[in-house]
């Protein structure tokens, strides 16, 4: 079978050039990150907002390099055609260029990023300049940055007055010739991101910015509704998984203490005694478990990989 055409930058900027708009969602694991990129999404943001929804942190500032090199890695590992775009976390690129250069270089070995994205307009040109030289493709991040949660007051809408508006405009023509090869554009008016898309040559991607930007990002998490409470005006809901996810596991609870799981198909059982079948399940504790029924060593690995696996009823 042939390989997916990747979503390369040059692919990815010609896609606004053609008017053709771009897909980006986040993922922080491997099993998502195959379920989005077959999916067909043009994007993948390993996105620090992984502190909010793994680690259960209330904003992004505890996260590391470390932790994003790890999560990048996990992604980028089975992601085939997707451009796999990985967050440079809060104080990664603040203190120098060199270290930030030295960071995103960590991302792209570590992580297996094919960009790096960063937070902050003007003020981040030549930190953008200096990881750009160095060969990396850097996707910029102005409006509502998560980052400056303390500077912005939480998460707010930024860029609603005039001035305010005109900054973000400057903003995004500085990081745009500094070499940013696209620019998110957070929690702004729409008109101010069409605006903005209409002036930059580099494809915008809108998270509560209206339908002018180029292309469009949300968290997993809220797409899949995984948090009944959780309903920002930006949002839209494509499914609502957090109350299957809670029908599935009170299922699993009740059967587990009624004895109804596991029954005789799902246990394993020895070959050829009759008698084996009614003793399965003590017999699959004594012996099955990491073995094939004819003792084979470990049978190969089906249902994700983490069990035994062999002739497991659908
Ligand atoms: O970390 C993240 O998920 C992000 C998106 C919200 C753009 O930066």
């Amino acid at each position: 079978m042939s390989r997916p055409k990747a979503m390369t930058v040059p692919v990815l900027r010609r896609m606004k050039r053609d008017g053709q708009k771009l897909t980006m969602l986040t993922a922080y694991d491997s099993t998502f990150a195959r379920l989005l990129d077959r999916a067909g999404v043009d994007i993948i943001l390993v996105g620090d907002s992984v502190g909010m929804v793994v680690q259960g942190q209330p904003n992004t500032l505890a996260v590391t390099v470390d932790h994003m090199a790890y999560h990048g890695a996990a992604v980028s590992r089975v992601v085939e055609r997707a451009h796999v775009v990985v967050d440079m976390p809060f104080l990664s690129y603040h203190v120098s260029d060199e270290e930030a250069v030295r960071n995103a270089g960590r991302l792209v070995q570590e992580g297996g990023a094919h960009s790096v994205k960063l937070e902050g307009g003007r003020e981040r040109a030549a930190t953008i300049e200096a990881i750009v030289r160095a060969q990396i493709p850097v996707m910029a991040h102005i409006g509502l940055t998560p980052q400056s949660f303390h500077v912005q007051g939480g998460f707010k809408v930024q860029g609603k007055t005039d001035s305010e508006g005109q900054r973000l405009m400057e903003d995004a023509l500085a990081v745009q010739a500094a070499g940013a090869w696209s620019i998110v554009l957070e929690g702004i008016p729409a008109s101010l991101a069409t605006e903005i898309s209409e002036a930059l040559t580099i494809p915008t991607i809108g998270i509560g910015a209206g339908n002018g930007c180029d292309g469009q990002v949300l968290v997993i998490y809220d797409v899949l509704g995984m948090e009944e409470d959780f309903k920002p005006k930006f949002v839209r809901r494509y499914a609502s998984l957090g109350g299957v996810v809670t029908d599935a596991v009170e299922s699993y609870i009740a059967d587990v203490r009624s004895g109804a799981f596991p029954d005789d198909a799902h246990s394993f059982h020895k070959r050829s005694s009759p008698r084996a079948k009614s003793t399965a399940r003590s017999a699959a504790r004594l012996t099955d478990v990491g073995a094939t029924q004819d003792g084979r060593p470990d049978a190969p690995l089906s249902t994700g990989g983490y069990g035994p696996s062999e002739s497991l009823p659908a």
